[in-house]
């Protein structure tokens, strides 16, 4: 008997889920719908609108909703990726499925290997790596000398002065990405990597270049393909020059540089000098534009949601650092750095084998993992249109999955909440006026510009 109420309780649940699904599906469409009308009529038209418009991180949830409502797994024999090899194009919007393809490596591999060779003028970086003894090496070692505990110990502890002094010394207006968010993890890479660069400007362009050339340079832009050859040729000489440095009048700061130089005196596999530029050249290009961007983002969003921002607002006076974070994962949850992940299937594979929505992705299809969209599936994730602060870590993907989650998430954990915490501290924060207090990306995936101001005490 029991048996029957469960099986009845769940056929109701699923439907219940459907209809739910199909609703959200409805309700973004008539809202895309009233965009698309908004272009139309806006100065410029249709053509030179739409696209900013339905780029918004709002229009990006409702096309999610869209796509899990009628195509939850979209397959098009289109190729619309340039940039790496495949043979048609895929999109996979429920959130089941998005972890799912995630944590299959054999089925879906990473596609970064032949951009990263470039970059390194030979190897792969392990972002780039399959699961085997490379992978395992690199990483590996890696971690001997970018530990978690350092994270508490040395990371959060200068990023929280440097931020808060950033602050108290701008006088009430600040252009965030060249003044504080770039700023702060570009001196987590000179004095904890112990490789800056010749200067904070070059090595923020270098790495903001290359972090575009590897992962948003969808279309294969010949111009950027070109700075980027030059730029990753000038930060290896760079990094081959500071491990030459390094090892020849060493000194005893206690970088990750160093590190990786200890661990070669004891034989680590992966540590030879070219080992060690290699990994320090991927960690670098991940480890600047990205915090900046977030850091950005997060803060964006805030200023359009007043009552979160006010909850943002008194965790940062209360020192209550769990709740800091919690509105500013959740703020990212809206307005995610990136709204998708992508892998290539190595095999015809089935996603979410044995329900209606399943369908064969080919191989050698390019698919999108829509990681936005998982966030905001009805299934998993409790009244996902609402602003909350009670949700596990765990519900969040907002620096990765798997087997190549965020090598930084530590470092992201602490440096992002320290970055923003002496800004929400202050009294009447606000976008400064015009077009300043706007997210400004200058033509890249980056912002550029973006002014907030507040009353200085
Ligand atoms: C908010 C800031 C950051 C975001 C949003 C971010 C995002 C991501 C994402 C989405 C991935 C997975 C890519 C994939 O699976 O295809 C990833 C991996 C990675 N990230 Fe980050 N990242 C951030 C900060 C950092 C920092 C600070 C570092 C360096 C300290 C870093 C280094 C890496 C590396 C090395 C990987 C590859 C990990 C592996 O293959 O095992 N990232 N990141």
């Amino acid at each position: 008997m029991s048996f029957i109420v469960n099986l009845l309780l769940a056929v109701f649940r699923a439907l219940f889920a459907l209809l739910l699904t199909l609703w959200d599906g409805l309700a973004a469409l008539v809202s895309l719908a009233g965009t698309a009308l908004g272009a139309y009529n806006a100065p410029g038209g249709f053509s030179k609108n739409i696209g900013a418009a339905l780029l918004s991180p709002a229009n990006q949830i409702r096309g999610m909703a869209l796509l899990r409502a009628f195509a939850p797994n979209l397959v098009l024999k289109r190729q619309v990726v340039a940039a790496y090899e495949n043979t048609g194009t895929a999109v996979v919007a429920r959130g089941a499925d998005v972890r799912n393809m995630l944590a299959r490596d054999a089925d879906f591999e990473v596609v970064y290997g032949p951009r990263m060779r470039k970059l390194t003028d030979g190897e792969n970086f392990f972002l780039g790596m399959q699961p085997g003894w490379d992978y395992t090496r690199d990483t590996s070692a890696m971690r001997l000398a970018a530990r978690t505990t350092d994270v508490a110990e040395i990371v959060q502890p200068r990023a929280t002065e440097l931020a808060n002094r950033i602050v108290a010394e701008s006088g009430g207006t600040i252009d965030l990405p060249p003044a504080l968010t770039l700023q702060v993890p570009w001196d987590m890479t000179e004095r904890y990597f112990g490789t800056g660069g010749p200067d904070a400007a070059t090595m923020q362009d270098w790495t903001t270049t290359l972090f575009w050339y590897l992962f948003g340079d969808l279309g294969a832009d010949p111009e950027l393909d070109a700075k980027s050859m030059a730029d990753a040729a000038a930060m290896r000489a760079y990094l081959d020059g500071a491990v030459a440095t390094a090892k020849t009048r060493p000194d005893d700061r206690d970088t990750i540089l160093n590190r990786c130089l200890a661990l070669q005196g004891a034989e680590t596999p992966g540590m030879s000098d070219l080992g060690i530029r290699n990994n320090l050249l991927g960690l670098l290009i991940g480890a600047i534009p990205t915090i900046s961007k977030a850091s950005c983002l997060a803060l964006d969003e805030l200023l359009r949601r007043p009552d979160a921002l006010r909850q943002a607002q008194a965790a940062a006076r209360a020192d209550d650092d769990a709740k800091l974070a919690a509105c500013i994962w959740e703020a990212l949850r809206f307005n995610p750095h990136n709204p998708v992940i992508y892998r290539r299937a190595t095999r015809d594979t089935v996603i979410a084998p044995g329900t209606l929505r399943g369908r064969t992705i080919p191989e050698g299809t390019l698919v999108f993992a829509a990681t936005l969209s998982a966030m905001f599936d009805r299934r998993d994730i409790a009244d996902p249109h609402a602003f909350r602060t009670d949700r596990r870590f765990e519900d969040y993907i907002i620096w990765g999955i798997g087997m190549h989650t965020c090598f930084g998430a530590a470092i992201n954990s602490a440096v992002i909440p320290a970055i923003l915490k002496p800004l929400l501290i202050q009294q009447n924060l606000r976008r400064a006026d015009g077009t300043a207090g706007q997210v400004d990306t200058g033509g890249t995936p980056f912002p550029q510009h973006f002014t907030v101001a507040f009353d200085p005490a």
